[in-house]
């Protein structure tokens, strides 16, 4: 299985903040944002990783990650000219992960534990997708998840009435099928192509699985939330927990 780190995006949460840098290059504990997703992955097993970014940062995540050596992993970097939506930046993954399944993180989402066992889980379930739930207070800031017992019936993106308090955090298993799904997309009231789009679709082929995160988590685009995943990773020192056996 192949990663890739979405890092476009103008990240206008944070302005100031992001008038001459990219939100993923900013602070988080100890290190650069981008670095959490990086360390996931690797730690998840996934070292041919895509990094994708705007065109104005490239060059300073370029000169920030390198090869990869430094991770022991390899990067492959893309352009997202503009902030189109996350499926948009997805989009441009598709020739760096040919036929094979790919685990797409979200730049600013930083987890406690790690994301091994979520993409094992994947690997075991073989096709269609897997997302990451959790538990939050404010879910009208996510894209929310419509539960039974062992399904997600549904996610709404941003709903001002939530249908649970599950956010879909910024975690993706996919199989090949994403790249029509997303060919297929319309953009939202918004003008973005939403990966809540692509999810829902996976729903109606019934090939949706899901897991709760596993510790905490934080995204990092606002202010409030850049806070709480600082004391987040200063509190372990930008340390990924293991999994549990
Ligand atoms: O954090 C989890 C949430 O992330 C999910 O619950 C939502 O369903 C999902 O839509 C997303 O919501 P946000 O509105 O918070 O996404 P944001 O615009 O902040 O983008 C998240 C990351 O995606 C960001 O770190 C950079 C990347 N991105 C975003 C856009 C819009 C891109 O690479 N290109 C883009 O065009």
């Amino acid at each position: 299985m192949r990663g890739v780190v979405l890092a476009g995006g103008k990240g206008t949460r944070l302005f100031p903040l992001t008038k001459v840098t990219n939100k993923h290059l900013l602070p988080v504990g100890l290190e650069p944002m981008i670095y959490h997703p990086v360390r996931q992955l690797v730690q998840a097993g996934v070292t041919d990783i895509l990094i994708i970014t705007s065109t104005e940062h490239m060059g300073d995540v370029v000169q920030l990650l390198g090869s990869g050596k430094v991770f022991g992993c390899q990067f492959t970097y893309k352009v997202q000219e503009d902030a189109r939506g996350i499926a948009d930046a997805l989009a441009l993954a598709e020739g760096f992960a040919g036929a094979g399944s790919i685990l797409v993180l979200l730049g600013d989402n930083i987890f406690t534990h790690s994301l091994r066992p979520f993409a094992e889980r994947f690997m075991r379930q073989g096709k269609g997708a897997r997302v990451l739930l959790k538990s939050v207070d404010d879910p009208s800031r996510y894209g929310v998840a419509a539960l039974d017992e062992r399904h997600v019936l549904e996610i709404e993106e941003k709903p001002s009435h939530p249908k649970s308090s599950y956010a879909v955090v910024g975690a993706y298993c996919f199989d090949a099928q994403v790249w029509d799904i997303i060919r297929g997309l319309k953009p939202s009231p918004r003008g973005e192509l939403e990966i809540t789009s692509v999810n829902n679709e996976y729903i109606q082929r019934e090939g949706l699985e899901f897991d709760i995160v596993q510790g905490d988590w934080t995204d990092a685009g606002t202010f409030e939330s850049l806070a709480e995943a600082n004391t987040m990773m200063l509190a372990c020192g930008n340390r990924i927990h293991e999994p549990r056996p």
